[in-house]
């Protein structure tokens, strides 16, 4: 593996650092305190070719690999997450899948759009109960000939409120278990489907999660993505690399807070000197800065893995639970660099500390990474 950045990537990073700074740093604040989603910035990104980085042009996309994504990822990151989720779902969850597994015309009607970010997408998978044990899906697709029938409810659906296209997983023959289960396009509008209220969260505040409810929508045929029984397989791989993407967030949360405890240790003043001349803060700030060094490098290998068509499967889920504990670890030492000022709001670190809590639960929380994980030890 050869971890030196190319030209283009040090471009893209700089993209995506100046677009951060200059288009998502205001009003950070008030979005997460109002939860107002950062639609503004959400159109540019599409406009700046950030939520379709990774499809192919003739797809609509920037066709760019996955290094790049992780490089955008963590520049936004670092500054506002709401935007930063709803980048990432819309490249690995729904974007991804479609490129991968669509027919030509779901291409056409969905990816294009999605990708040149003129929509946005959402992936529908947790339910009331059905989150880490993600095979007891209630939701049901009868197959009634040229049609599905879908009644259910998901849960926790970042971009909820603000997609048009949704890919949602459903179970159509619970007899035959995880082999039952289908993955359909839904539209919004179609007649049956009704988005429920935005939740109330701890972090990545401005970002849309909200419940799907679904009653007697008609799905036609042609909006299953693959074969039947396919559902399920799709939803694991899909979540592989949905996990760089959270992996490359967390990342971006980690990096954000320890740049604003650096910089904060040098201007604040205690015992006659800046705090960063004293070892205790010292020896944190290595600390610091050698884990995040750790998250980035297994992050670049996972997506080095996905860019050479190798099995990113484990990768991911060792670079999401490692960069997710990561994040909260170092955001939590940011604050207490900052001391009191850490614990407001105006310094930033507190609200990063909020964000890299979700880290460790969305796309599987760090238990369900343990488990892939330790599955694939185990099988050496
Ligand atoms: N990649 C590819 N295939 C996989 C896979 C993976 N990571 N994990 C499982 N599979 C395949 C298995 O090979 C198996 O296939 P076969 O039947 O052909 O052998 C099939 O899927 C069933 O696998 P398991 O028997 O291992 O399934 P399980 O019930 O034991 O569950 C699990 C495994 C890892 C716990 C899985 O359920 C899981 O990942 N759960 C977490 C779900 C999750 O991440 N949810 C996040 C929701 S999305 C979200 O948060 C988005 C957002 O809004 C930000």
């Amino acid at each position: 593996m050869h971890i030196q950045l190319s030209e283009e990537h040090l471009m893209i990073q700089k993209a995506a650092r100046d677009f951060a700074r200059e288009d998502l740093l205001p009003g950070v604040i008030e979005r997460d305190e109002k939860q107002e989603f950062p639609m503004e910035q959400v159109k540019k990104m599409g406009a700046l070719g950030f939520l379709g980085m990774m499809v192919k042009p003739e797809n609509g996309g920037a066709g760019l690999d996955t290094i790049s994504y992780v490089l955008a990822m963590e520049e936004l990151s670092k500054i506002d997450s709401s935007a930063s989720v709803c980048m990432s779902v819309n490249n690995s969850l729904v974007c991804w899948g479609l490129e991968e597994y669509g027919t030509p015309e779901q291409k056409k009607k969905y990816l294009e759009p999605l990708a040149k970010g003129e929509i946005l997408g959402a992936f529908a998978l947790s339910e009331p109960e059905a989150g880490s044990d993600a095979t007891s899906q209630r939701t049901e697709a009868i197959d009634l000939g040229d049609h599905y029938l879908l009644n259910g409810t998901k849960n926790w659906i970042t971009n909820g409120y603000n997609a048009s296209v949704y890919l949602v997983i459903a179970q159509t023959d619970r007899a035959k278990g995880h082999k039952g289960i289908n993955v359909l396009i839904v539209e919004k509008g179609m007649p049956g489907f009704t988005v429920g209220a935005k939740e109330n969260k701890l972090g990545i505040r401005a970002s849309d999660t909200c419940s799907l409810i679904f009653t007697d929508v008609k799905v036609p045929k042609e909006n299953r993505i693959g074969e039947d029984g396919f559902g399920f397989k799709f939803a694991m791989k899909t979540l592989n690399g949905g996990r760089i993407g959270i992996a490359a967030q967390a990342l971006g949360i980690a990096q954000g807070a320890y740049e604003l405890a650096l910089a904060y240790s040098k201007e604040r003043k205690a015992f006659g000197k800046p705090i960063s001349e004293h070892q205790i803060i010292q020896f944190k700030l290595a600390d610091m800065a050698t884990r995040i060094e750790a998250a980035r490098l297994l992050i670049y290998k996972a997506a080095w893995e996905k860019d050479n068509g190798l099995d990113y499967a484990q990768s991911s889920a060792k670079a999401k639970v490692f960069a997710s504990e990561t994040a909260m670890w170092v955001t939590t030492e940011a604050v207490q660099v900052h001391g009191g000022y850490g614990y407001v709001k105006e310094y930033h670190v507190e609200r990063l500390m909020r964000d890299a809590k979700i880290t460790q639960i969305y796309e599987g929380t760090s238990e369900v990474q343990r488990i892939v994980i330790s599955r694939g030890e185990l099988q050496k």
